[in-house]
């Protein structure tokens, strides 16, 4: 049971504590949208000023746990480094960590939610040898990923606006979606009752399979190998193959069968930061703008109603803010604290709640026994 997150995916719903997706995405931040996850209800803006400044006074990483970057071969894929940082995280929280205290719960939601971007971006920028820059906190929260991910130490970063929308829309867009198998997996950690920053780190590793967080790096693999735009038509008769396990990546959903009401948003996103930097001089965004234009009108995409998921589009916006690929889970995994956080305090919030079990469906072998010599 959970009160979070609601999906209809027949008719295209999806609402984080009964507020539909695209209103919160044009209207709210995602700030507002983690709170709103974490407490129920959206802040006031007196609850909204005291849960930023919470944020930002949680934002920094001890100066130690930036030394386990280094630790790392530089070029390490930034979701395994995220998965050792969060996790090494609970060997400096421990001690002063009850969970059976919700101040103290609270505390390590917002800890986790706050450290996050700094994490993330450190995960870039050592891999490209870049020093890290702290958490600025004249800015919001996807503007402050922004300074760290691509600011210099040496230099003022001056946030775009169309970047800084764009991002938080990301972030709002994948902060939760009910019980997907990064989600379920905390909550299965947590109900051990293990440290929530090891439950976090268990969530960054399901989240990273291509499966799930990691379809958004599958599609821009998809359009290298593309290549070209007069290579697409060999694409499309490939997906529509039979005998061609080749499938067309950002293209269908599990749950989403008339549309997937995050990707008409990041759509739209997709739109504006391709119009603000112009994609003359990336032919992979030019062949991800003419494969969505000419699957829309296929038949075959058509009939199956195999529209454009929001992987399709993240990849796209990612892409064109200069990330690097193996980042764009990265992002999802920030997104994405907001929601896990959210569900590891509902879980905590039932005290009756025993640890998980699920149940296994036996296939093996009925009792033999161990062969004796004679
Ligand atoms: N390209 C070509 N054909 C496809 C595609 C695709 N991307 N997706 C589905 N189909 C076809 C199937 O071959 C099948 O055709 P048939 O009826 O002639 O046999 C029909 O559409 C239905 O496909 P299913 O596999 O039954 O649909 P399902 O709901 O199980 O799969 C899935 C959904 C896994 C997302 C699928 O559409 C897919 O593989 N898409 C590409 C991967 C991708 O983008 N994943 C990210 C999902 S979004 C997210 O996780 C946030």
């Amino acid at each position: 049971k959970s009160a979070i997150t609601y999906v209809d995916g027949e008719a295209g719903v999806l609402l984080y504590r009964g507020y539909p997706i695209e209103e919160l995405a044009q209207h709210s931040s995602y700030l507002e949208v983690a709170h709103l996850l974490m407490f129920g209800e959206l802040p006031t803006p007196q609850q909204y000023t005291e849960f930023q400044a919470t944020v930002h006074f949680h934002n920094l990483l001890h100066a130690q746990v930036l030394s386990f970057y280094h630790g790392f071969r530089r070029d390490a894929h930034p979701m395994a480094v995220m998965v050792g940082v969060v996790g090494a995280l609970s060997a400096f929280y421990h001690d002063v960590m009850d969970i059976r205290n919700q101040q103290q719960r609270l505390i390590a939601g917002i800890r986790l939610i706050a450290k996050m971007p700094a994490i993330a971006a450190a995960s870039y920028t050592y891999s490209i040898g870049r020093p890290q820059r702290y958490p600025n906190n004249t800015l919001d929260y996807a503007s402050n990923l922004l300074q760290m991910l691509f600011g210099l130490p040496s230099s003022e970063y001056t946030v775009d606006p169309v970047l800084a929308r764009a991002m938080d829309r990301i972030l709002i867009l994948h902060a939760d979606h009910e019980q997907n198998a990064s989600t379920s997996t905390v909550r299965l950690a947590a109900s051990s009752g293990a440290n929530p920053f090891a439950c976090i780190s268990a969530g960054i590793a399901s989240l990273w399979g291509p499966a799930h967080g990691g379809a958004n790096e599958q599609v821009l693999k998809m359009l290298m190998e593309i290549g070209r735009p007069e290579n697409i038509p060999k694409t499309i008769a490939r997906a529509k193959d039979k005998n061609d396990s080749f499938r067309l990546m950002g293209f269908g959903h599990r749950i989403y069968k008339n549309f997937d009401p995050r990707s008409r948003v990041i759509q739209e996103s997709a739109k504006e930061v391709l119009a603000h930097f112009g994609h003359a001089n990336d032919p992979l965004l030019e062949v991800a703008v003419e494969l969505e234009q000419i699957a829309l009108k296929d038949e075959y995409f058509v009939e199956r109603k195999l529209y454009p998921n929001v992987d399709f589009y993240s990849g796209i916006v990612l892409r064109a803010m200069g990330l690097p690929m193996n980042m764009f889970t990265a992002i999802f995994a920030v997104a994405r604290t907001a929601g896990w956080v959210s569900h590891w305090l509902e879980l905590h919030q039932d005290a009756s709640h025993g640890i998980d079990r699920p149940r296994q469906l036996y296939v093996g072998h009925t009792l033999r026994h161990y062969p004796i010599k004679k």
